[in-house]
């Protein structure tokens, strides 16, 4: 059974994603810095068998490195880099703290959270890398801080893709549109409405079909897919 590391998987993408590829007979680790992951990874094992969770802050490379020190790192196949925050504000109006905060969070923790698993990836001479980006990437107003992190992991991506190849790893990069998740329900409704106009499907997307997407990427039959985009934002992005 394949081991799958997804960040940021108490609630939202990041659970959907873990109990999405429990579901289809992969081992996971749910790793989140909240406390209650512990708690999440054991209700999702009485169902699938195959489920832990870790607590982690993966914005820190030190909680990274003591946290999965007790993983074997030969067992990892997949990472799927998911955690991500938004602090949403005016350029003019950001304060360092919301600049520093989202970019450790969304951007930082690509380098933590991989640089533990890539070694052993490489000695395995396979491996699958899903970075979670968003359609934000390409510049959004209120999210100087956000789009810079989510543009970072698209290079980031890329990066891996080009260099890791050789070793039977593939790192591609999921592009969410607009997602009903905790986070995309503090938004005012006004602003909802509006991004829905704009999506030629004419619905706001589900967790499941991001989660969808990363299960694609991890297939056997996905290895000769390397550094694209996969956007999953029912047209959002013509
Ligand atoms: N919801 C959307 O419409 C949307 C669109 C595009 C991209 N995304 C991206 O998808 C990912 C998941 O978003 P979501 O909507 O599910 O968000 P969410 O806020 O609902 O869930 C995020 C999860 O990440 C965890 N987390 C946050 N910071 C962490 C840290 N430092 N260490 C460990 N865990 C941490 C949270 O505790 C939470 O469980 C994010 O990277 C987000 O940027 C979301």
């Amino acid at each position: 059974m394949r081991t799958i590391i997804v960040t940021g998987s108490n609630r939202g993408i990041g659970y959907s994603i873990a109990k999405y590829l429990a579901e289809r007979h992969y081992r996971i680790i749910m790793v989140d810095y909240d406390r209650s992951i512990n708690e999440t990874g054991s209700k999702m094992n009485e169902l699938y068998g195959n489920v832990e969770g870790i607590q982690c802050d993966v914005s820190s490379y030190e909680k990274c490195e003591e946290a999965f020190s007790t993983v074997d790192r030969h067992e990892i196949y997949g990472i799927v880099n998911n955690a991500g925050i938004n602090r949403d504000v005016m350029f003019k109006n950001m304060t360092y703290e919301q600049w520093d905060a989202v970019i450790k969070t969304d951007l930082y923790s690509m380098f933590n959270v991989t640089k533990q698993f890539v070694n052993s990836m490489i000695e395995n001479n396979s491996g699958r890398i899903v970075n979670i980006s968003s359609a934000s990437w390409n510049g959004n107003i209120g999210q100087a801080n956000y789009s810079s992190a989510k543009a970072g992991v698209i290079g980031f991506t890329k990066t891996l893709a080009r260099e890791l190849g050789k070793y039977g790893i593939t790192s591609n990069a999921v592009v969410p549109g607009f997602i009903k998740t905790p986070m995309t329900d503090a938004m005012p409704d006004k602003i909802k409405e509006k991004f829905i106009e704009k999506i030629p499907l004419k619905r706001i997307g589900t967790p499941d079909d991001v989660a969808n997407a990363v299960e694609f990427l991890m297939k056997e039959e996905s290895s000769y897919i390397n550094g694209i985009l996969l956007e999953v934002g029912g047209g959002m992005f013509l």
